[in-house]
């Protein structure tokens, strides 16, 4: 694995790391037909830009090489239109349909058990969070990611959206908020006991935790499916278009 630094060479990521290469040029500071002799430090400077913010970029793209025991095979003959549509389908609408539902089940099961487990008070302030959250990064990436995603392969352009007309911008954030909402959801996890059921619980209790349990596994799917499909191969789809262009 490449040692990355703010004096790692672009001629180091061309021959050890594709997804790196395609994260820096996807930020524009470097191009092709520039010198792959740059530093990453060198770079940013040209661009006052402060080289953590594109070390950290590089660093997340080196994570997305790495394997993982996640299958996400059915998306793999799919154009990107069409892991979009997937995305949205398994992953949007089913938040969407159920996110209402569990935090109904939290709220009646914090109300009825938290005298005599406090830990239902913090699940209940965490997923009313995370519900949240949610919503707004779904409509973020709906209004301008996957626009963007639609746009190239239909019209071979993207349409200027409220995210600007490129898409690392909006990545960026997307893989930030998944950061953060893979860090809640190991809270949430250890919070609930690994979605345990104990003895005692009534169906309501019952109900909750299975539903919790089922949102977390397609929540880990989801993100998986955007951070290591989607956003790369937007990025690498983008990089073609302008070579053409
Ligand atoms: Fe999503
Ligand atoms: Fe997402």
């Amino acid at each position: 694995m490449l040692e990355l630094s703010s004096n790692t060479r672009v001629t180091e990521l061309q021959d050890q790391s594709p997804a790196m290469l395609d994260a820096l040029m996807a930020t524009g500071i470097f191009r092709d037909g520039d010198d792959p002799e740059t530093t990453i430090a060198e770079l940013c400077w040209g661009f006052g830009l402060n080289p953590i913010i594109i070390l950290r970029t590089l660093a997340r793209a080196q994570a997305k090489e790495a394997p993982s025991d996640i299958d996400v095979s059915d998306l793999d003959d799919l154009t990107l239109t069409q892991v979009v549509e997937n995305i949205e389908s398994l992953h949007h609408l089913y938040l969407r349909e159920t996110l209402p539902v569990i935090g109904e089940l939290v709220d009646r099961v914090a109300s009825v058990h938290s005298a005599s487990d406090e830990r239902l008070i913090e699940i209940q302030k965490l997923f009313g969070k995370m519900a949240e959250d949610l919503e707004n990064h779904m409509l973020h990436e709906e209004e301008a990611l996957f626009p963007m995603v639609r746009d190239m392969e239909s019209e071979g352009a993207i349409k200027p959206t409220r995210c600007g007309d490129a898409v690392g911008g909006p990545i960026t954030c997307m893989e930030n908020d998944h950061e953060l909402m893979q860090a809640e959801l190991k809270k949430l996890h250890q919070l609930a006991d690994d979605y345990a059921i104990p003895e005692h619980a009534c169906m309501t209790y019952r109900n909750m935790l299975e539903q919790l349990s089922r949102f977390s596994q397609n929540m880990v799917v989801h993100i998986h499916k955007e951070d290591k499909v989607l956003f790369p191969g937007a990025i690498k789809a983008q990089a073609a278009l302008r070579e053409k262009s």
